[in-house]
């Protein structure tokens, strides 16, 4: 009979379990890496695909992930080895967990450097340093930023503590309460910001460029890129999603909650992309820049508009709210594992983890100045982390899941947790968990390698 809670805890309420996947789901892969991915990539076109991703493989694998955090209700490593062996398999489906907890690590350390140079953007908005900005300004602001290793190690380590904060504090008094009172302001933020771009930006070419496809401009490269976008902004293939799985009630119908997050997800995505590109295509900028997107354009975008110094701050501050929401869910799955297996307190787990992490995201920081010479593929220590997670270990996460759920899991086992009242959606669902998500990753992976 499986555990009907988990050690570390129980989310108090369904809806506190929507707001805290929604929070892990929605971060920077939303308002940072979603607009320069898309903008890189010719906009409509990529966006299809991604949506495509989303639905077919996103959604499904979600359910498949919240299912198995349930049954085992315990860190991702110990949940696949429990579930594998309750089915009579062999313990190394552990691996999954173990996958995870490498991608955790690598995504947390780049992550919360990002994170960092958000919380130096809410500065220096609020400061007036946005204020008379030329391009030319706007862009060494930003390389100036990436030059000084300093200041990118001071802002790292205080949203590395800000993270550790809240997980060191528990699942009900710290995750609980962070994206209670951090979700919904984030919400009403991004709608001001959209309100703000549609009357000082052009909307209409903001619309045009993220929704009139031109697959011309779409390389099999930019489909792995998609779906690796998808993997990344709805947390899955590394055990955030199964974690916060395993502190959901029994009662709650996972099919519906899933919807509820890929869509929130999914319609955060698309604002963000309502803000930043009428903005940016306002000011007459491009918006294939990178990374710097929004950090580039966007100060000079507000630089010389009505309100630009409040409008400008609270963008920044939303970018942190909506990363510190996601990078707990980051650190949960292996300071979970660690409490089950070595006997720490959930303090001392939740320090190991983040000190470890913060040295490996001096590597990252590290590689945008005194580092750069070193790169590998062109890529160095922070973009190879960030291409090497989103596109490869989380898709294979999600694939091993859905072998494990569609083809090793006896369909007992998995009815018994997910209960889908609806016969029809239910054959969908596993339809879609045995033959199209494992089939799309395989085929992606494949066409960018260029083997068929
Ligand atoms: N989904 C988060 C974002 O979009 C990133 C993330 C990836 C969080 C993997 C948890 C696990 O920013």
């Amino acid at each position: 009979m499986p555990a009907t809670t988990s050690i570390h805890g129980q989310w108090t309420t369904r809806l506190a379990f929507i707001l805290a996947a929604t929070g892990s789901a929605v971060g920077l892969g939303n308002i940072w890496r979603f607009p320069y991915i898309a903008g890189e990539n010719g906009g409509g076109a990529f966006v299809l695909v991604y949506l495509g991703c989303i639905l077919l493989i996103g959604l499904p694998v979600m359910m498949a992930e919240i299912l198995l955090g349930r049954r085992g209700r315990q860190s991702p490593i110990n949940t696949m080895s429990a579930l594998a062996r309750e089915e009579g398999l062999t313990r190394s489906w552990g691996m999954i967990g173990w996958i995870g907890v490498l991608a955790g690590f690598l995504i947390l350390s780049f992550y919360s450097v990002v994170a960092g140079w958000s919380l130096s953007y809410v500065f220096k908005s609020g400061t007036g340093g946005f204020m008379g900005l030329d391009s030319d300004g706007s862009e060494s602001m930003f390389s100036n930023m990436l030059a000084d290793p300093e200041a990118l190690l001071a802002w790292h380590t205080i949203f590395m503590v800000m993270t550790a904060m809240v997980v060191a504090r528990g699942v009900q008094s710290g995750l609980e309460k962070a994206v209670t009172i951090l979700m919904p302001l984030l919400f009403v933020m991004l709608v001001v910001m959209v309100g703000y771009a549609m009357v000082q930006g052009q909307f209409l070419a903001g619309l045009q460029f993220l929704l009139y496809p031109d697959f011309s401009s779409l390389s099999a490269n930019a489909v792995l890129l998609a779906m690796g976008q998808a993997f990344f902004t709805l947390s899955l293939g590394m055990g955030a999603i199964m974690i916060y799985g395993s502190y959901l009630q029994s009662e709650a119908s996972i099919a519906r909650t899933s919807a509820a997050v890929v869509g929130a997800d999914t319609l955060v995505a698309i604002m963000a992309g309502l803000a930043i590109f009428p903005i940016v295509l306002g000011a007459g900028l491009s918006a294939e820049q990178g990374p710097g997107l929004i950090f580039v354009s966007l100060p000079l975008a507000f630089s010389d508009m009505p309100g630009g110094l409040y409008f400008g701050t609270m963008f920044f501050v939303l970018l942190v709210f909506a990363a510190w929401t996601s990078a707990i869910s980051i650190i949960e799955p292996a300071v979970a594992f660690l409490v089950e297996n070595m006997g720490l307190s959930r303090v001392m787990a939740t320090s190991w983890i983040a000190i470890a992490a913060w040295l490996l995201g001096i590597a990252a920081l590290l590689s945008l100045n005194v580092w750069s010479g070193y790169t590998l593929f062109d890529m160095g220590v922070l973009d190879l982390m960030d291409y090497v997670t989103a596109n490869i270990l989380l898709p294979l996460g999600g694939f091993l899941i859905a072998i494990f759920v569609g083809w090793r899991m006896t369909e007992r086992s998995v009815q018994s947790e997910l209960r889908m009242k609806n016969p029809v959606l239910y054959q969908v669902w596993y339809f879609l968990v045995r033959f199209v998500a494992p089939v799309a990753i395989l085929f992606v992976f494949l066409r960018a390698v260029e083997l068929i």
